[in-house]
């Protein structure tokens, strides 16, 4: 049965809950599957499903897999993964012809992977594979994600240039700043050697750029315990890198990407406009009741009045539309008097702050008052979204 090259999957980089169109017989689910993302590794290919074979038959053995996912490599590295296979029958081989790149050739064995536990490791043997125990031993005790660092302790670079180095600590520090919230969670965010609790990513549609696995997983994954363990990146001996500046600049475009697809842009744009739409109640309000030609009603609780009915005009768009798809999974009127309520009193708490930025930036930093009053403004619109995200609706709880 383990004669011949495994089904390549297309569409979605998502990972079903069973292993994407395999005999029934193999459906069984196994303990961990291990991904060699292999281009253009034909020197290496046999050494490292021999070492890590010999490495799982203790540990695992009968429940474990290799899958071998080559990008049609010149050289048949596919080829010979294939003469292995009488030799290995934990071993399994992909042969991709149509998609290339290290990410998604990762994601594809994925697909086909029968483990709870999914992994991957570079096919040449610049990562020690002994490191792979303890990586299992921190999933056995409870981790989400297990990560090969070269950044804590017992970990290290061989023989890297200085500018290969500094390159790779200034990624990390962009990353930070661009993603603090993944990239801070993570010594070695550039890992390509880790594995991850398949459910803790199913259904997630991942779109890795490149090389930059790992982030995307962290990113998208429901990941509450991250485990590392220290290991040495090793020389290359045979066959050669393809890293080049290209991996920089795709690694950027992902952190943007993941940064867009992280934050509720979207969400926000309407909150933007729905407050917008406040003003004029606000405005419409005001008029009518204080107006000489109108109610003339005194300023101050005319203004009170017009707030008040504005912050609710706010609340039935934001609940209907904004948030809508969130509002309609806490139906009744209690739940919606609820979610009024915490709107109301974060939308005030957003008003005295807005009156204190505008005497700071006015009365202490001797900003002009209008700039003065923008930038509050600009500051309470973050903070009231941010706070009505968080507590009114409680988008998190609901993904949940
Ligand atoms: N299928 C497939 N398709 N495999 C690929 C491709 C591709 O396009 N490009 C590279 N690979 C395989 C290689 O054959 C190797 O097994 C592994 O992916 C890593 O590629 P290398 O080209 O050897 O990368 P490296 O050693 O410079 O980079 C290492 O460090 C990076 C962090 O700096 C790897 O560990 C990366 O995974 C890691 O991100
Ligand atoms: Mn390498």
């Amino acid at each position: 049965m383990n004669d011949s090259l495994l089904p390549v999957p297309s569409g979605a980089l998502q990972i079903p809950e069973r292993p994407y169109l395999v005999d029934s017989a193999e459906q069984e689910p196994i303990e961990f599957s291990l991904v060699l993302p292999t281009f253009k590794e034909s020197q290496n290919i046999a050494s490292i499903v021999q070492i890590l074979t010999q490495l799982l038959d203790d540990y695992l053995p009968g429940q474990y897999e290799l899958i071998v996912v080559d990008d049609d490599s010149p050289d048949l590295t596919w080829k010979i993964a294939l003469e292995l296979l009488p030799y290995y029958p934990q071993l399994r081989v992909m042969r991709r012809q149509t998609e290339r790149g290290l990410s998604t050739a990762v994601v594809r064995g994925w697909q086909v992977a029968r483990g709870k536990i999914l992994g991957v490791i570079d096919a040449d043997l610049q990562h020690p594979p002994e490191v792979l125990l303890q990586l299992l031993q921190e999933m056995g005790h409870g981790a989400d994600l297990a990560v090969a660092s070269r950044h804590v302790e017992g970990g290290g670079v061989s023989e890297w240039s200085a500018v290969r180095r500094f390159l790779s600590r200034g990624a990390q520090m962009l990353g930070l700043v661009i993603l603090p919230e993944v990239i801070g969670r993570l010594s070695d965010p550039m890992s390509g050697y880790f594995m991850v609790r398949r459910s803790a990513i199913i259904g997630k549609q991942l779109s890795p750029v490149g090389y930059k696995i790992l982030i995307e997983v962290a990113a998208r994954g429901k990941i509450r315990w991250i485990a590392e363990a220290g290991y040495v990146f090793r020389e290359r001996v045979a066959g050669e890198s393809k890293v080049t500046w290209k991996q920089y600049v795709e690694y950027i475009q992902h952190l943007l990407r993941l940064r867009f697809s992280l934050w509720p842009v979207e969400r926000f744009f309407r909150f933007g406009v729905v407050g917008f739409s406040g003003v004029f109640v606000d405005m419409g309000v005001l008029y009518l009741l204080s107006d000489p030609s109108m109610l003339a009603l005194p300023l101050t609780r005319s203004k009170i009045i017009a707030s008040e009915l504005a912050i609710i005009n706010n609340f039935l768009w934001n609940d209907f539309w904004t948030f809508g798809d969130i509002s309609r999974r806490q139906p009744g009127k209690r739940q919606r008097l609820k979610r009024l309520i915490k709107f109301n009193i974060i939308c005030l708490a957003g008003l005295i702050l807005n009156v204190l930025l505008l005497n700071l930036f006015f009365n202490v930093f001797g900003i002009d008052r209008y700039v003065a009053n923008l930038m509050a403004i600009a500051i309470v619109t973050v903070w009231n979204f941010w706070f009505n995200l968080k507590l009114s609706w409680r988008v998190t709880d609901v993904e949940r």
